[in-house]
């Protein structure tokens, strides 16, 4: 990480679903709400840091200071982040990205046959994942993932950071989505382990943000 003036750092957040569309009037998405990504992106910008939000569709007005990118599918945030990280110090990956699209998206409604068929079936296939993708050129940046995992996730959420290349991961579960409060367990590359219990979301991107401080030890 390139150390800018005063400690400033240029960071870029993902936060919210994606949509991916089946037809002109439908999609599948998740009930991701962008809370979380949208606290980080508020307590990095109150913390005097250059902010780049890249988000998914929600219903949440940008943090003042705060340079915002709207997309709405897993192929358009994964563009618009990789392009965002080129110029950036530090990912803040929040977005709920949708694991898989439709194979086709129709031109036109899709609509039921009239013989009184009951079932349907769509054809998905896999999305990219952008985390994985691009942190391929990650360098000297801090990232942080999210691990979104029901019963015991320690494990799996250690896996992913492993994989993904994350400095931090931050397990939390089903309940956080759409919450206003959230318990997290944050986990470093470092094999440290810090438990955040029922924090509102600003408290936790609080703490989340205090990483971008030099002496948060990476
Ligand atoms: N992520 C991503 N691109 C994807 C899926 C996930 O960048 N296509 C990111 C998320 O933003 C999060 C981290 O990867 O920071 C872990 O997300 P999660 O959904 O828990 O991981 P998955 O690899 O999709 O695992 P699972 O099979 O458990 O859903």
């Amino acid at each position: 990480m390139s150390p800018q003036r005063g400690g400033r750092r240029r960071v870029l957040v993902t936060a919210g679903p994606t949509r991916e569309r089946i037809d002109p009037v439908r999609y599948l998405s998740n009930d991701s709400s962008g809370v979380m990504g949208f606290a980080i992106a508020e307590a990095a910008r109150a913390a005097g840091h250059e902010v780049i939000l890249v988000a998914g569709p929600v219903d949440l007005a940008t943090p003042k200071g705060v340079r915002r990118v709207n997309v709405e599918s897993a192929r358009e945030m994964l563009s618009a982040a990789r392009e965002a990280f080129s110029e950036c110090d530090a990912l803040f990956m929040t977005a709920a990205v949708c694991d898989f699209r439709p194979v086709r998206r129709l031109s036109g409604k899709w609509r039921k046959k009239d013989d009184g068929q009951e079932r349907a079936s769509l054809e998905l296939v896999s999305n990219p994942d952008i985390l994985a993708s691009i942190t391929r050129r990650k360098g000297g940046r801090l990232v942080v993932g999210f691990a979104l995992e029901t019963g015991d996730g320690l494990r799996r959420a250690k896996r992913k950071l492993e994989k993904k290349r994350m400095d931090y991961v931050v397990l939390n579960g089903p309940l956080a989505l759409n919450a206003s409060r959230t318990s997290v367990t944050i986990l470093g590359r470092d094999g440290s382990q810090r438990r955040l219990t029922d924090r509102t979301k600003r408290a936790v991107a609080k703490e989340l943000v205090g990483l971008l401080s030099p002496d948060a030890g990476r």
